[in-house]
């Protein structure tokens, strides 16, 4: 596996392959990597000859309150397991090649429709920094494809929006969350949980699972939502928010529709979780 850094040898890279035929995937990611990440890189291998993984953690995505010095950085250990996973290219730039002058008056991508939604309420100006590098990314590294976990349902939502309205050219594949034993959602944060803090997270989706049952037994969605978050809080999570929504609008579900998503957000100690779960009614 290749580990480039500037974006003038990602794109010779990526000539060299379409110059030979070859079907580009590309992973962005922002590395401290999990099986979750690697899940993806597998979903990548199964439609394209070239497997791209990126790592950057992208400022413009953190709000003022979030401290992004603490994000886990873990350059060495990554570039070991995405080796192991047969990657042919890690592109891994430095906020100098990305944002060579600065982030003031950069040109930014606002996915407005879907952003102030959901996860965009206590993260205002989040998708925005999530569109914007994503879109400098697709524009760096020009896949044929290009890999999202579902488990960020509202930022993979955003993406889809964003290369719909704005004719990008790859095809935008989403991946299954990957959960350890006890159902939590693996995710870079859970690093900043403490054991105790780790027993309690799984309820998350515990109750997620349960507010989809309540849901397919015909319990009106206010009770639904009151009874989740009244359980969270029990739990010793934190509730953010949780909604049970239309998949495709990420509005508010209403009785006509069938394919609902139930977002969740809690923080627990120093981490801010999320999760979700998908159903479809009868
Ligand atoms: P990051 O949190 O590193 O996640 C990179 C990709 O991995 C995202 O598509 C995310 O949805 C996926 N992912 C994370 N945990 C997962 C899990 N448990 N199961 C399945 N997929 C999982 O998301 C970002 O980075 C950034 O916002 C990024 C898109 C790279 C833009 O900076």
């Amino acid at each position: 596996m290749n580990t480039v850094y500037s974006i003038a040898d990602a794109r010779a890279y990526v000539r060299q392959a379409r110059s030979e035929g070859k079907k580009v995937a590309f992973v962005p990611t922002m590395g401290n990597l999990h099986a979750g990440h690697l899940s993806l890189v597998h979903k990548a291998r199964e439609s394209a000859d070239i497997v791209i993984v990126s790592i950057y953690v992208n400022p413009l995505q953190f709000g003022s309150n979030e401290n992004i010095e603490s994000y886990p950085r873990t350059l060495a250990q990554d570039q070991e397991q995405l080796k192991g996973e047969n990657v042919d290219l890690l592109f891994a730039p430095s906020s100098r090649e990305i944002y060579p002058q600065g982030m003031e008056h950069h040109s930014s991508v606002a996915v407005e429709h879907l952003s102030h939604l959901h996860c965009g309420k206590s993260r205002p100006g989040h998708f925005t920094g999530v569109a914007t590098i994503v879109c400098k990314l697709f524009n760096i590294v020009q896949p044929d494809v290009a890999v999202f976990g579902i488990k960020d349902f509202q930022q993979l939502a955003v993406i889809r929006k964003m290369v719909e309205d704005l004719y990008i050219p790859i095809d935008i594949v989403g991946a299954e969350i990957a959960r350890d034993e006890h159902g939590l959602a693996l995710s870079s944060r859970n690093g900043y949980l403490t054991e105790q803090e780790l027993e309690i997270a799984p309820n998350l989706y515990q109750i997620l699972q349960e507010a989809k049952e309540l849901i397919l037994q015909g319990t009106s969605y206010d009770r639904v939502l009151r009874d989740a978050f009244a359980k969270l809080a029990q739990s010793g999570l934190k509730p953010d928010y949780i909604d049970i929504c239309c998949q495709h609008s990420l509005q508010p579900a209403s009785q006509d529709d069938k394919e609902l998503v139930i977002l969740a957000a809690a923080y627990l100690g120093r981490a801010r979780l999320i999760d979700n779960v998908t159903l479809t009614l009868p």
